[in-house]
């Protein structure tokens, strides 16, 4: 766990407006990680595929990430460019939309400042920069402004996520998919894993697959 970024410490609530408005409530630890142990072997599968249409700051996707990292860890401490190559793919492997645009920056932040930090603290001197900036780059696709109910970015165009693949070498593919289409897709196959009520039902999405 990074003290730094303990969703404990961190406010539930940022204002009444917010909560009124967005029905912004943050969930605390304690929850996240008692929704998420109801589906524990898919958070510690490396390259499952999780979906947040409602990511706020992102308390899901950073405990989803810090789990998949631990895997990636126990597995490649003593592999540098294996432990690289497939903490990204965990992190390709987090996806986010979220209304407000300080929360979708805030997630990309966050779910960056702890691959960094569990990169360099494995990996060292043979840290690779250009693994640095895929991730960054990655997450910038992958974490989203926009409205999970009209499936509009904040300039108002379809959201498009990708779907990363590694190929030979450090070549990682990408395959782009309007998120109506993978909805459409995708319905029953998906494990939805929690649902709250605000004005309308978000839920985070665990994407079979
Ligand atoms: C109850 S909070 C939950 C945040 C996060 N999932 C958590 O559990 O900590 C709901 C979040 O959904 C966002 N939100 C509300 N309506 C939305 C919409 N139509 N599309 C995307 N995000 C939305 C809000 O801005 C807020 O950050």
């Amino acid at each position: 766990m990074h003290m730094g970024d303990s969703i404990l410490k961190r406010s539930l609530i940022k204002s009444k407006e917010r909560v009124n408005e967005h029905g912004e409530v943050f969930t605390a630890e304690r929850e996240v990680n008692a929704m998420l142990d109801l589906v524990k072997n898919e958070t510690e599968r490396i390259d499952s595929r999780f979906l947040e249409p409602a990511c706020g700051d992102g308390n899901f996707l950073v405990e989803i990430l810090r789990r998949k990292l631990a895997v990636v860890k126990k597995r490649y401490k003593k592999q540098p460019s294996e432990y690289g190559k497939y903490a990204l793919i965990a992190v390709s492997s987090i996806y986010g939309v979220e209304l407000l645009k300080d929360n979708a920056e805030e997630c990309r932040r966050r779910l960056f400042e702890i691959f960094k930090s569990e990169y360099t603290e494995c990996c060292g001197k043979t840290t690779d920069e250009e693994c640095i900036d895929a991730v960054r780059f990655i997450l910038s696709r992958n974490i989203l402004c926009g409205d999970a109910l009209t499936l509009l970015d904040s300039n108002q165009k379809p959201i498009v996520f990708s779907e990363w693949a590694m190929v030979t070498g450090n070549m990682v593919k990408r395959r782009d998919f309007e998120l109506s289409m993978l909805l459409a897709v995708h319905p029953r196959e998906s494990l939805f894993v929690y649902a709250y009520f605000a004005k309308h039902i978000l839920c985070i999405t665990l994407i079979r697959g």
